[in-house]
């Protein structure tokens, strides 16, 4: 079959099949290289907003509970600024009022938690679990399925590192009691010191980084089919003007002299292998005449 192409569709279908392997295995691998990239990316920018809450946690803690503890005993109602994981969450919402973190999500998942709206759903109870079975477990990153699309997250163990923690959180008689008027004794009781009871836990919507990859995805192959789209056209250019049109012209010659005319001559332009075959087409056509004039005479 490729014997009745044309030298032109024969570079064509060259070029397009190297094109289409090009596309093939630098899509596969750009694609590959830009969602590890987005990931470490959005991962970084996750890790940051986490050791931030951690710090706001530890604030609260050694500035703001000293301040404000003397009064838990006194106040009927419970001042949930005394502790951490509130101000922490106030903090983020806070933080989530900016377009540009509305997206993020901040959650002190708990398996008991003091306030209900903190309770860890079931696949963050695996997470604490995971956390809970292996100590040497320090982070844990992924995506989970929510009713809205997927969530990429960053979970890290919450534990009770501080004796401190267990005025509240040990047993209700300990506790003060605007904090048992205000959240009751049923829940965020029975802690340990050293345990993990939770998981902070920063998501944000898959979508985020799924689209940005896409984008850049979509840009750089756009980049590519130019620059291939170019070369096509220059080595399309090329192949006419330095090989088909020459050897054309030199068919229509050959044609010419074949039926007897001996005024025309191959051309010769260029010095490439084309040239060379003009003047040997022309030392041929000369030694042509000579013969037949010989021919002729005798
Ligand atoms: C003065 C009492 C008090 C102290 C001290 C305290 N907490 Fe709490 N903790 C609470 C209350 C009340 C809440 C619920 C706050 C809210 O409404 O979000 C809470 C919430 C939490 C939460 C979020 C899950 C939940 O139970 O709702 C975590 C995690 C937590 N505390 C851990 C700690 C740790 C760790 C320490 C010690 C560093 C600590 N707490 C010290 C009273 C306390």
């Amino acid at each position: 079959m490729l014997k009745n192409f044309q030298l032109g569709q024969k570079f064509n279908i060259l070029l397009v099949t190297i094109f289409a392997i090009a596309v093939i295995v630098s899509g596969v691998a750009f694609s590959a290289i830009l969602s590890r990239n987005t990931e470490q990316q959005v991962s970084a920018k996750a890790t940051l907003l986490l050791q931030t809450m951690l710090s706001v946690r530890q604030y609260t803690l050694d500035q703001v509970a000293p301040e404000l503890t003397p009064r838990l005993d006194t106040e009927t109602e419970f001042l949930p600024q005394t502790v951490p994981g509130y101000s922490a969450r106030e903090v983020f919402e806070d933080l989530r009022k900016n377009p540009e973190y509305n997206n993020f999500f901040y959650k002190e998942a708990t398996l008991n938690p003091t306030n209900l709206r903190d309770q860890a759903d079931s696949f963050e109870t695996n997470l604490v679990k995971n956390f809970k079975t292996n100590s040497a477990l320090k982070e844990m990153t992924g995506y989970r399925p929510s009713p809205a699309g997927d969530l990429f997250y960053i979970a890290r163990p919450i534990a009770i590192a501080k004796e401190s923690c267990l005025r509240c959180h040990s047993t209700p008689e300990a506790a003060p009691k605007s904090l048992l008027t205000t959240y009751g004794s049923a829940n965020g009781f029975g802690w340990k010191l050293n345990d993990i009871v939770g998981a902070q836990v920063i998501s944000i919507p898959a979508s985020l980084v799924t689209n940005s990859t896409q984008h850049d995805f979509f840009l750089l192959m756009g980049i590519i089919a130019t620059a291939f789209a170019a070369i096509f056209l220059l080595v399309n250019l090329l192949l006419k003007y330095t090989v088909i049109r020459p050897l054309n012209l030199m068919a229509k010659v050959a044609n010419e002299v074949s039926l007897g005319n001996m005024q025309v001559d191959f051309e010769r332009v260029t010095n490439d292998e084309i040239g060379k075959l003009a003047a040997a087409f022309n030392r041929l056509k000369t030694s042509l005449v000579m013969a037949m004039n010989m021919l002729e005479r005798e």
